[in-house]
């Protein structure tokens, strides 16, 4: 029997590559050609190949109209990613498309991005590092530089899914104490002693350092706002690898600029890849090109999930394991 054609959209690591091909016709995009940016070309694409399934990506435009002009082929669409806010779920359920996604496996290489962002905007190390590249430093100095240390801090983490509790594992071991805030409590061996706020004024004033934690979508949008940020201590770090439209940037750039938010590092942007221009001139910002998953264990162990997912509807008839809904 012929193997289903299965439309990848971007480039992804080789050895996925390869198991792709080996499962299923795979139309491979190893050349990372810019089709990807238009959901047009991907379902023109998945109607000339007569695609059963699509592996896409994190920020590929796979909204609703995509889903609408996708042809009747498709069965399954898989993101090599946790966040599906640019998956038309609802538009893909209503046409018995399953949606999976590739959870678990980032959490902790996600989290290691968020620490990441908070050293360097504790320990102002991208000012350091330009300092250094741009041949301005001139030795050490007993005022240079001088940041303020994580230990005893306060880390209030937003969204306390499986990174946000990787953060929190890691983070204790810094000597901080953990705040959350989420929907709901978590059972003591999920919060494992960290304080939950039930309202988002308690939670902010609370806390020296926010990370946050949530999927993105309508529900988010512009979280962090002026009013959230004025609840905040002075002197306070913001920390943002889930999803950039959860902040307001124009406010968190005023309070930066103002000082009344210490330092930010940022891995997400609202419409990225375009980063807000007002966050360009600042020093007290630290500026990553959503790197969150980016480690060779974990984009491997992605697509895997993402090839199961594809491999249980579309080869053994069966649910996604990962199916989101
Ligand atoms: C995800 O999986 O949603 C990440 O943002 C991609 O690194």
């Amino acid at each position: 029997m012929a193997k289903p054609v299965l439309l990848v959209t971007r480039k992804l690591p080789e050895a996925i590559e390869a198991e792709a091909e080996r499962l299923f016709d795979a139309r491979l995009n190893s050349a990372d050609e810019g089709w990807f940016r238009d959901g047009a070309a991907i379902a023109r694409r998945a109607a000339e190949s007569g695609a059963a399934g699509i592996l896409c990506a994190a920020g590929d435009p796979m909204g609703p109209d995509t889903v609408a002009a996708l042809p009747d082929s498709v069965k399954a669409i898989t993101t090599f990613s946790v966040g599906y806010d640019h998956v038309g779920v609802a538009a893909a359920r209503a046409r018995g498309i399953t949606v999976a996604n590739t959870p678990d496996v980032l959490s902790f290489a996600t989290a290691e991005t968020a620490m990441t962002l908070m050293l360097m905007a504790a320990r102002r190390a991208g000012e350091g590092e330009r300092m250094v590249r741009a041949g301005k430093w001139e030795g050490w100095a007993p005022t240079q530089l001088m940041g303020v240390t994580l230990e005893g801090k306060r880390l209030g983490i937003l969204g306390f899914g499986r990174i946000g509790r990787e953060l929190a594992a890691m983070a204790r071991g810094f000597r901080m104490e953990i705040h959350y805030r989420d929907i709901q409590k978590l059972p003591p061996e999920l919060e494992q002693g960290a304080v939950y706020h039930d309202n988002d004024d308690a939670f902010l004033a609370a806390i020296d350092v926010l990370s946050m934690h949530v999927p993105g979508g309508a529900g988010t949008a512009k979280w962090l706002n002026r009013e959230r940020l004025a609840k905040m201590k002075r002197g306070a770090l913001v920390v943002n690898s889930g999803r950039g439209g959860s902040v307001d940037d124009a406010a968190l750039v005023e309070a930066l600029a103002s000082g009344h938010i210490r330092a930010a590092g940022l891995d997400v942007y609202d419409g990225e890849p375009k980063v807000f221009p007002g966050y360009l001139g600042l020093e007290n910002v630290a500026l990553l090109p959503h790197l969150g998953s980016a480690t060779i264990e974990t984009r491997d162990a992605m697509g895997r999930r993402a090839l199961e997912n594809l491999e249980a509807v579309l080869l053994k008839g069966t649910a996604a394991p990962h199916e989101v809904r």
